[in-house]
């Protein structure tokens, strides 16, 4: 047995791919298909609070909740054009203004806010009143409904984090309004967060829940920075990623949604972390903090409230080069990739 060697002449091939094409049939020996590593299309960047600010505030003078289903500004990679932040999740802003609303619909793909900016208002998931404060994590999970109301005298901004492109590649994508504008707010509004919000305790006469992703649907940022700097004390956390702990189901340990985990960091004043990389892409939103992160091979300078986004497969080092501790947030679709066995990590090395 050996490699074979017929040749034709040129003009014969391209008859045949001509043939190939009219019947819509592709010779999969030329061109495509599979890749030695992965190459995002996506390009690591940075979208900064000082340019998002003015704009989401513009946005609220030229438009209304009752036009816009929801107030939105999509963060758009420069090679993913008017698409989303990075290949499979968008990175957006969304702001509501005080005394409106926006209004109750469900979908099957699934979204995370971070609370930017406010003194308040709320998000109502399945009938459960979330209160949403700066640094706050607010998650409406798949075909869960929900609506946002800001009952302050001041703006209220968040990072809107969702699956959505991963949604539409697969063609999975359900949406269905509400009945009525807003969700009345149930008995036990907060029940969620009384069930489930001390992380290790949980109640015992209840069965875990069916859903696959978090039945705990707020995680304040007050808990998550104490618990930081409570482990900050002890550890000296991940050579990655300085001290990083991940938002958890706390019934199954796993990540907060399926398609989405979602972590926070802190790094220290002037720690600078080792270089790695990982089968996923990744969207940081700085909570607080100054620094920079240089993501296959770009510096990308963030301050307080940035955005920026490190594709698949792309080596990241983070820099905090202030005397402040620095807080990240962040959200990956990392899940997808272990569910699927596709998930790596690679240090750089030397
Ligand atoms: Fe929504």
């Amino acid at each position: 047995m050996k490699l074979s060697d017929i040749k034709s002449s040129e003009a014969e091939l391209q008859d045949y791919y001509a043939q190939l094409q009219s019947q819509h049939i592709t010779p999969a020996w030329i061109g495509g298909g599979i890749t030695r590593e992965p190459k995002s299309k996506a390009v690591p960047w940075v979208w900064h609070w000082r340019d998002l600010r003015p704009q989401a505030m513009r946005a609220a003078q030229l438009v209304g909740t009752e036009q816009a289903e929801r107030r939105v500004l999509r963060l758009t990679n420069p090679q993913l054009p008017g698409l989303s932040a990075s290949n499979t999740m968008v990175a957006n802003i969304q702001i509501v203004m005080p005394g409106e609303i926006a209004r109750a619909h469900r979908h099957s793909g699934s979204a995370l806010r971070l609370i930017i900016e406010g003194k308040g208002g709320y998000t109502v998931v399945n009938g459960a009143r979330l209160p949403m404060a700066p640094g706050d994590l607010v998650l409406t999970p798949n075909w869960t409904w929900h609506d946002h109301a800001n009952d302050t005298d001041g703006p209220m901004i968040w990072l809107d984090g969702l699956d959505t492109p991963l949604v539409r590649m697969l063609e999975a994508g359900f949406y269905e309004e509400y009945y009525k504008e807003t969700q009345t707010i149930g008995e036990g509004a907060s029940s969620s967060f009384a069930r489930y919000g001390d992380g290790g305790l949980r109640p015992a006469w209840e069965a875990a829940p069916a859903t696959r992703y978090s039945p705990l649907w707020h995680y304040p940022m007050s808990q998550a920075r104490a618990a930081l700097e409570r482990l900050a004390a002890e550890d000296s956390g991940s050579p990655f990623d300085g001290v990083i702990l991940e938002y958890t189901n706390p019934v199954t340990g796993g990540p907060a949604m399926p398609t989405i985990a979602c972590f926070i960091q802190m790094l220290r004043a002037g720690e600078r972390t080792q270089t790695h990389r990982s089968v996923c892409c990744t969207n940081y939103h700085v909570i607080e903090g100054r620094g920079h992160s240089i993501v296959g091979g770009t510096r990308l300078d963030w301050e307080d409230k940035d955005v920026f986004t490190v594709p698949t497969w792309t080596f990241r080092e983070h820099v905090n080069e202030s005397d402040r501790p620095a807080f990240l947030f962040s959200f990956t679709d990392a899940p997808v990739m272990k569910a699927l066995d596709l998930y790596r990590e690679e240090t750089k090395a030397g």
